[in-house]
């Protein structure tokens, strides 16, 4: 089965990024057909700063490679890279209806926020169809957030092999319940935007501070608390198997067990669990030349899949003439 993803390159890495999309992905690589990119050209809706891309796309690129994505095993590399994506991206414009970006959640969420609304930012969701559809995707490994878009990615598939014959393949979202929406600090779904995120590299002091912040309610310390409407419970849970799982739900029920505690431990078990993937992130990063030549390569495969979508879209279009 063919599986695919991408991530933006825009900012911090967050545990919802690792647990909603990373982690899977890095799974897959084992016993699937791979295909993971960073999201470059997506990142331009929000990153007006080409030192900070450029930088955010080597880092995120750093990320994935530290955390186990094998590009011997996995198809790996920078959206902007392929740039054949966006001679796809405009072929599906013309099969895209306005009122159908204009109902995606992730648009009118932003615009809300105050973002201008301009047309990279409504069109999104047709790079995104392109990404997928470009690959021939299968399944779409993503958090809660990005369902739609893959519904969008279906919808226009449908419209153009409508059109024009079966030429694309169509895809499914790929959410596990379980980590459909991780958790920010605040109790909403964890996001840069909402400034409520666990960030996966950073210092250990940061991450401490980030982890004290995480929203609890007043229950007295010898009181037993309800873990699930706890923020803190619901992140520390993603690092536990269902036996640890189950003994911390007791603890929490039976009462005499601060939240500052939990959180205590909470940060001791983030830390940990990442330090050795910083270590990694850390040589990759100071050899830039090797990360760019991973990727230069990780380009030319993704590239010789695109361009067998791509040709028979120019030939039944009409482009090829
Ligand atoms: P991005 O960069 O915002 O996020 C990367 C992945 O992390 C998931 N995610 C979460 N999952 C669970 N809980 C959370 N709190 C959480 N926050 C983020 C996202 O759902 C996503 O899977 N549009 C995409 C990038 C993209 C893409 C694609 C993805 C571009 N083209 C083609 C799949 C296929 C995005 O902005 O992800």
């Amino acid at each position: 089965m063919r599986v695919l993803s991408g991530i933006q390159p825009s900012g911090s890495l967050h545990l919802g990024n690792f647990f909603g999309m990373m982690k899977k992905m890095i799974e897959h690589q084992e016993n699937h057909e791979l295909f993971c990119f960073i999201a470059n050209y997506h990142a331009m809706t929000s990153v007006s700063d080409g030192k900070a891309l450029a930088k955010g796309t080597l880092e995120a690129a750093a990320n994935f490679l530290a955390l186990g994505m094998d590009p011997e095993k996995s198809i790996f590399w920078v959206q902007s890279d392929v740039p054949e994506v966006q001679e796809l991206t405009w072929a599906l414009s013309n099969f895209t209806p306005m009122g159908l970006l204009e109902r995606c959640h992730s648009f009118k969420d932003k615009t809300s926020r105050g973002i201008a609304a301009n047309h990279g930012l409504f069109a999104y969701p047709v790079l995104m169809a392109a990404d997928i559809l470009l690959y021939q995707s299968e399944k779409v490994p993503v958090g809660k957030d990005q369902k739609q878009h893959v519904e969008v990615t279906r919808d226009i598939a449908i419209k153009f092999n409508n059109e024009y014959g079966d030429i694309f393949t169509l895809p499914e979202p790929e959410i596990d319940e379980d980590v459909a929406t991780v958790p920010g600090l605040d109790g909403q779904k964890m996001s840069k935007s909402y400034g409520n995120t666990i960030d996966l590299f950073q210092e250990e002091k940061a991450l401490r501070k980030q982890i004290m912040r995480i929203v609890t309610d007043p229950t007295p310390v010898e009181e037993p608390k309800n873990p699930d409407t706890c923020n803190v419970f619901q992140i520390y849970r993603l690092f536990m198997d269902k036996e640890q799982e189950a003994d911390l739900r007791r603890r929490y029920e039976a009462g005499g067990m601060g939240y500052g505690e939990v959180k205590e431990e909470l940060f001791v078990t983030v830390r940990d669990f990442f330090a050795p993937y910083a270590e990694r992130r850390k040589e990759l990063l100071a050899n830039t030349d090797e990360l760019r030549s991973i990727l230069a390569q990780g380009a030319e495969k993704a590239r010789h899949t695109a361009l067998k979508t791509l040709r028979k879209v120019r030939k039944k279009t009409g482009l090829a003439y």
